[in-house]
């Protein structure tokens, strides 16, 4: 909830002032915002992996989609780049976003750790849960009808479950105020293409959820 417009305050602006800036004072006097959020993880040592990293990649696309697909974390390229999902995966995934009429100009993506666990391992428990009030802000504040969650990973920590990938996916969980549809990750399509087309199953759903009329074909 914004906080309440300080009362002391009324008698120092002119009554217009107060009825245009009501956003930008409330982010003023501390409100949260996707900047915020930067700024809160500015130089972050909250884990180990600050240690290792390049870049902490915080998320990147419109900050009111309808839509969030949310990776594992960065890789290699994106720690360089400072960006989510630059690399051969991301190329993927800009295709997943074309079969459903969508591109990063109108979608969200984020990660659920912002910065690059080395060699790629997984993430593990204290740096998720470093990183986590970063992920739940940035979907609290975006409020996106639909989430995607990328991938084992991204899928079974955000759902609290060891279910595999090929039991969670194809069907909507509820999340915080979103619906969430869990689908493969794209760099496991790279490896398994056979799975693109439960992958574009899941992507119809989400795109008839979302209102967007889509032709009829699958992922390239
Ligand atoms: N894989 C992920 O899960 N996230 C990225 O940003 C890139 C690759």
């Amino acid at each position: 909830m914004p906080k309440p417009f300080p009362s002391v305050w009324k008698g120092f602006l002119p009554q217009r002032a107060i009825i245009m800036s009501r956003q930008p004072i409330n982010n003023f006097l501390g409100c949260d915002s996707l900047e915020k959020i930067a700024s809160d993880l500015y130089g972050c040592q909250r884990c180990k992996l600050c240690c290792t990293r390049n870049s902490i990649v915080i998320g990147d696309g419109h900050p009111q989609s309808s839509i969030v697909f949310i990776g594992e974390g960065p890789g290699e390229q994106e720690d360089l780049q400072g960006k989510p999902f630059v690399g051969k995966a991301g190329q993927l995934l800009d295709r997943m976003m074309a079969a459903i009429q969508l591109d990063r100009t109108q979608v969200y993506i984020a990660n659920v750790v912002k910065c690059r666990p080395p060699g790629n391992r997984n993430p593990e428990p204290d740096e998720i849960q470093a990183c986590s009030q970063f992920l739940n802000r940035q979907i609290d504040l975006i409020q996106p009808k639909v989430i995607v969650a990328l991938g084992k990973f991204a899928a079974q920590t955000l759902l609290k479950t060891d279910e595999r990938i090929s039991n969670l996916r194809g069907k909507f969980y509820p999340y915080r105020s979103s619906k969430l549809m869990p689908t493969f990750h794209p760099a496991y399509l790279l490896r398994n293409p056979a799975s693109k087309r439960e992958a574009w199953s899941d992507l119809q759903q989400v795109a008839q959820e979302l209102g967007i009329e889509i032709p009829k074909r699958s992922i390239s």
